[in-house]
């Protein structure tokens, strides 16, 4: 340990075990781009309070800057002693610029305030791009819900068939929780972007420097509020594995849908080669009727993942005593896991439903007369009949038609009329499908124009 930075005290090695399983490097050194600007702007604002000379802070910088284009040039080397990638940088700035300026480098700053600066840099301009990609990904299922809105199929609750709806109602639904993800992702953007250097490890900077310089130059909105919570706190990487949490879930469910409505039973959409598999025993795996859809299985199956993360780390930290522990070292996996993982889910989701067949044909087969039960009593409801009453009658003709195997719109109006005198020759608009969609013309329906209004609506947040 004498060897490592803060090995001043030390005068045994460490456990190589020991050493293996302290060090974050493996997976830290990830973020060495960040690590350099936030030195670089803590070495800056350090030179403007005098406490190192203008002369020092530039010598800092090119060195820093020459150890940023070693590990682009993939010529960094990574030694023994380098615990993570803030000793690594720093080691290596020693062997640059010399000893004595680069111990200057880390004057008044804590490792401690170090890992969360990398951490919320790097996370913030992940979600900067996964907010591109969600918009992207929104971006074709609404177009695609445009030109496809004629598209009517069954709606399912219970997973039966309850009522007709547009492809496109389908589409908005799904795209309606993808727009509240979309929405607080922001929101958590918001929280991520906050500049935690100036911190110390846990009591404040000795120094009189200026955080909000610090916070401009590397790109934060703001600073955070308190240096014993900077130093002790995971909350914004908790909230990004939250997001991710509910996020995959509804992109779980989507692709359950789609998982469904491509198998041959139902055969409303199929999947593009590009995005399914065949079977390495069944032959007639990859013809038309078994195609296996392993790329939504496995955004379905992702959400398992990361919910596990999220939770993981709740556990982490709960009852972790203020401030640091190296218990918060935990967060780094998950958090880059999660957010790889992620983006490669949009970029399938995206594909996936980019190159989607549809088939409305195999849609429109699968609507059924009986699902226009509801309508029936809704027709008699405009007629001054009370609903209870009219849900009734409704149920009786549904009965008839079922008993005499004859389609609800095959029946004569003197068969209706039996059920109840009260029919007339224009319930014959009631046993049609675009009647009963475009009835529901109330803001979030299945009308038309109610899912042209959703579409514009969503549309707004996109640009
Ligand atoms: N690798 C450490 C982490 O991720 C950096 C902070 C170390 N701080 C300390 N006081 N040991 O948490």
């Amino acid at each position: 340990a004498a060897g490592m930075l803060w090995g001043g005290r030390f005068t045994g090695g460490i456990d190589p075990l020991m050493h293996k399983y302290n060090a974050s490097i493996g997976y830290d050194k990830a973020l060495y781009k960040e690590d350099i600007l936030g030195s670089i702007a803590f070495a800056r604002a350090n030179s403007k309070t005098g406490i190192i000379t203008e002369d020092e802070f530039q010598t800092i910088e090119r060195g820093l800057l020459q150890v940023m284009e070693e590990w682009k040039q993939g010529t960094f080397a990574i030694m023994p002693n380098d615990e993570d990638i803030h000793t690594a940088n720093e080691r290596r700035l020693g062997e640059v610029i010399g000893k004595d300026t680069a111990g200057k480098l880390h004057t008044g700053r804590s490792r401690n305030e170090q890992v969360v600066c990398d951490m919320r840099m790097w996370l913030r301009d992940r979600i900067k791009e996964i907010d591109s990609q969600l918009v992207a990904f929104l971006k074709v299922v609404i177009a695609r819900a445009e030109s496809e809105i004629d598209y009517l199929m069954p709606g399912y609750t219970h997973s039966q068939r309850a009522q007709p709806v547009r492809w496109a109602h389908w589409l908005m639904a799904h795209a309606a929780a993808f727009k509240q993800d979309l929405e607080r992702l922001r929101q958590v953007f918001e929280r991520v972007n906050l500049s935690p250097l100036g911190c110390g490890a846990l009591a404040g900077n000795v120094f009189q420097i200026d955080r909000h310089a610090i916070a401009k130059e590397l790109g934060f909105s703001g600073i955070t509020l308190n240096s014993m919570n900077t130093s002790a706190d995971r909350d914004f990487i908790i909230e990004f594995l939250t997001w991710n949490s509910i996020f995959t879930n509804h992109i779980s469910r989507w692709a359950e849908d789609l998982i469904v409505y491509g198998t041959s039973e139902f055969g409303f959409v199929r999947l593009a080669d590009a995005y399914s598999t065949g079977s390495s025993l069944m032959p007639n795996a990859f013809n038309l009727k078994k195609k296996n859809s392993d790329s939504l299985e496995l955004l379905r199956g992702k959400s398992g993942r990361a919910f596990g993360q999220m939770a993981g780390l709740m556990m982490t930290m709960k009852g972790l005593p203020y401030c640091y522990a190296k218990d918060s070292q935990e967060s780094w996996e998950p958090m880059l896991d999660s957010v790889e993982f992620v983006m490669d889910s949009l970029g399938i989701a995206n594909g996936v439903v980019a190159t989607l067949t549809v088939r409305p044909e195999r849609m429109r087969a699968a609507l059924d007369m009986t699902m226009l039960a509801t309508d029936v009593a809704e027709w008699l409801v405009k007629k001054g009949v009370p609903f209870r009453e009219a849900h009734h009658i409704s149920g009786r003709i549904v009965a008839l038609s079922e008993n005499t195997e004859v389609s609800m719109d095959q029946l004569t109006l003197e068969q209706l009329q039996e059920i109840d005198s009260r029919f007339t020759a224009d319930i014959a608009e009631a046993f049609k499908y675009e009647s009963s969609v475009e009835a529901k013309s109330a803001p979030g329906g299945t009308s038309r124009s109610a899912v042209l209004g959703q579409i514009e609506e969503l549309r707004a947040i996109l640009e």
